[in-house]
Formats: structure tokens, sequence, C-alpha cells
């Protein structure tokens, strides 16, 4: 495929140290299109509770939600959400460690994504216990939990503590480009082929790795570790401050973002069809 116009971004690496890390969120395209791919794949215990839990306004469709963590960060009621959208690691560690990195910047601890996903998947495992459970909102819950699994994909999201640059390019300028040359700007186009690509063509065989997992509590520390190591391999490296990333950044790139959205749709749907379930296998391994 021949590409129409240059991708051309200057990246600020490691020098925009005091923008807020509210500038993080994977663009809007990324969060849909990990939930549409999740909802396909719900079984229908899960694809029930996730219906019920849904405000009619969303006419069943999660995908229409996933983004609303993003929109409510930084209202007053939400603001302790704010540092659920991402991980700090130290700098050039390429490693994710719970007990050194999941914490807001006050250092309460669990404040971070894996933290977040945690915290929601226990609170939706009460769904099963009926509505006796009233301190918890399942369905902001199950939001959460359903944004928080495309954030936790997005490599960038598990990034350098002093780089908010890469950002940017990573959660919307790929996605972005990738539309407009490729898709026609027709997101029913590009999930289209993500899902032909898990469904039959190049990571059919990953699929069911990638849906590993004995323990609900534990797996999403391997995703952010994934993340990291992509933010190191291919995020940060071989790129310096002020310089314009190109055409093979782009070209390199693009596989890695369409892929993290494939497994964060995949992994969700597998979450919530163990949290939902028939099974005890939820419950059992959660704790
Ligand atoms: C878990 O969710 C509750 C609200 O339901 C919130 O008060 C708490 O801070 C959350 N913790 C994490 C780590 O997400
Ligand atoms: C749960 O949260 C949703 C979304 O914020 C809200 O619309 C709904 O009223 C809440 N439900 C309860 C019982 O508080
Ligand atoms: C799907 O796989 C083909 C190769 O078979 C590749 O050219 C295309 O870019 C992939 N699409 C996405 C969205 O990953
Ligand atoms: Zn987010």
């Amino acid at each position: 495929m021949v590409r129409l116009s240059p991708f051309e971004f200057i990246l600020f690496m490691g020098l925009i140290l005091i923008s807020a890390p509210g500038t993080r969120a994977w663009s809007k395209e990324g969060h849909i299109m990990t939930c549409r791919i999740a909802q396909s794949l719900l079984e229908s215990e899960a694809a029930h509770a996730v219906e019920n839990l849904l405000p009619d306004y969303a006419n069943g469709d999660l995908s229409a939600l996933c983004v609303w963590p993003d929109q409510v960060r930084h209202w007053y009621r939400y603001r302790w959400t704010s540092s659920l959208h991402f991980i700090d690691t130290p700098d050039e560690a390429c490693t994710f460690e719970f007990s050194r990195d999941c914490h807001d910047s006050h250092g309460v601890k669990d404040m971070c994504i894996v933290g977040a996903i945690q915290n929601f998947t226990s609170q939706l495992l009460h769904y099963r216990e009926g509505t006796s459970d009233r301190r918890h909102n399942m369905t902001e819950a199950l939001l959460f939990l359903s944004h928080f699994l495309g954030d936790v994909h997005q490599p960038m999201h598990v990034g350098f503590t002093s780089d908010e640059g890469g950002n940017t390019v990573w959660d919307r300028e790929i996605i972005l480009t990738a539309l407009k040359d490729y898709y026609d700007k027709d997101l029913e186009l590009l999930l289209n082929d993500i899902v032909a690509n898990f469904t039959d063509g190049i990571w059919y065989a990953d699929v069911s790795s990638w849906k590993d997992c004995n323990n609900l509590h534990t797996c999403p520390n391997k995703y952010a570790t994934e993340s990291i190591n992509i933010a190191c391999k291919w995020g940060y490296k071989g790129v310096k401050a002020g310089e314009t990333l190109a055409d093979d950044y782009f070209n390199s790139r693009m596989p890695i973002v369409m892929k993290r959205i494939a497994q964060g749709g995949v992994r969700l749907a597998m979450i919530l069809n163990r949290i939902f379930g028939d099974s005890d296998e939820g419950l059992a391994t959660a704790t």
C-alpha cells in the first residue's frame, strides 16, 4: 500500500516534563475499537450482564461509553481517577514492578492502571451475588474496567517518568494517520481489518496465548510489562528529542498499535466472560 502523505511529527521526547499527566489518552478510536472487539466476543451471560449494566442511552453498545473515564477524569467528583490512566516507571528501567511503580504522584498505593483493573474486576465479581452490594456502582466499574484494559495495552501509557512527548504520537497520530491513509477515514473498515487479522490472519495462531490467564488478579501485570517492553523497544529507541518522526517510524509502529488494540479487546472479553460467566473460575482466581 502506498501512503498518500508523509508522516511527520516532531517528538519532544523528555522535554515536556511539566505538561499535565492528563494529556495521556488512548484516542477515542482506540478505545472504541477495543470495546467493540470485546463485546463481539462475549458469551451469553457476560453479554446479558453488560447489557444490564449499560445505561439505556448507550443502546446496548459498550463502545459508546468506553471513553467516558477520559471525559470525567478532570471533574471534581472523579479527580481520584486521574492517576489510574497510566503507570510511570523509572527512566530506562524498562520493567514494571507493581510495588515500585503502582502509585499516584503522592505515593498512594494501587493508584495506577493495573491497580484500577484489579479494583474494578473485584467489584464486578460481586455482580453475581445479586443487588445487595450497594457499595459500588457496577455500571461505573464496567466502564472503568473496559477503559483501563485499553489503556494498559497502549505501550506509552506504561512509560518513563520523565516522558510525556511520545504519547500523543502513539495515542492518536498513528491511528488517525492509518485511518486517513488506508481506510478512507472509516473506523468500520479498520476494525474489520483488525478483526480479520486475529480471526483468520496474521495473529490467528497467537490469540489463544493472548487469552492465557491463570489469575485474573495478576494477569494485568503481564499486560503492563508487555507495554513497557514495547515502549522501550519501539517507542523511545532510536529517537531523540526534537527529532521529526518520519514514514519509517509510522510504518514500523502501526502494526504494533493495531495488535495492541486487538489484544486489549480479546483480553477484555476473556475477563468479562470469566467475571460474569457460569463457572466459578472467575471467583476462584480473582481473590
Ligand atoms: C477502587 O474504586 C473505588 C470506588 O469504587 C475507589 O474509591 C478506589 O480509590 C479505587 N481504587 C483503585 C486502585 O482503583
Ligand atoms: C452509577 O453510575 C452511573 C454513571 O455515572 C450513573 O448514571 C448512575 O446513576 C449510578 N447509579 C447509582 C445507583 O448511583
Ligand atoms: C492485517 O494484516 C495484513 C497482512 O496480512 C496487513 O497488511 C494489515 O496492515 C493488517 N491490518 C491491521 C489493521 O493490522
Ligand atoms: Zn485513559
